[in-house]
């Protein structure tokens, strides 16, 4: 059984750490993508308040598909250039969206979400993955958040 229950009085950035720490040492002798995947997830949904979307979606031939996640089925396929995921994707760069409904070209998978932070996982210099986080509330992602999922995206760089 793994036990990672995050202290909810811990400040964001010491947050972050343990959730870094706990996928270290979930990912450490594990080589299969999807089941790193599927556990850091799981993580973020633990260690990550007010969240109503948290996972993955891995660049395939081209395009980003779907890969393991917590929350509302989900689109499957996002070319890249498009909505939150496909730009973050495109540029290699964190998207952080306080409003969704302001950004364009944003896709609505989830009604309820209002807010989005979009790291990518890098392999090789490449875009191999983003990480994605949707949250019902505005502006609920800041830049610790950012710099905290951009940690969790380093050590998956030969993991996923
Ligand atoms: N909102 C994303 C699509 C993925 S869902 O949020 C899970 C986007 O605009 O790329």
């Amino acid at each position: 059984m793994f036990d990672f229950a995050p202290d909810p009085d811990l400040p964001k950035a010491e947050r972050y750490r343990q959730l870094v720490g706990a996928a270290a040492a979930l990912i450490a002798d594990e080589p299969d993508g999807v089941a790193n995947m599927a556990n850091v997830t799981a993580l973020m949904w633990e260690f990550i308040p007010d969240l109503n979307w948290a996972g993955f979606y891995r660049v395939i031939d081209g395009e980003l598909v779907l890969g393991p996640f917590v929350g509302r089925p989900a689109c499957i396929r996002i070319a890249m250039g498009a909505g939150v995921c496909g730009t973050a994707a495109a540029e290699g760069k964190t998207q952080l969206v306080g409003d969704v409904h302001a950004f364009p070209g944003h896709i609505a998978c989830d009604s309820a979400s209002q807010s989005e932070l979009v790291v990518p996982v890098m392999r090789d210099g490449v875009v191999c993955a983003v990480i994605d986080l949707d949250s019902p509330n505005l502006s609920r992602f800041d830049a610790e958040d950012a710099a905290g999922v951009g940690a969790l995206a380093e050590i998956l760089e030969s993991k996923i």
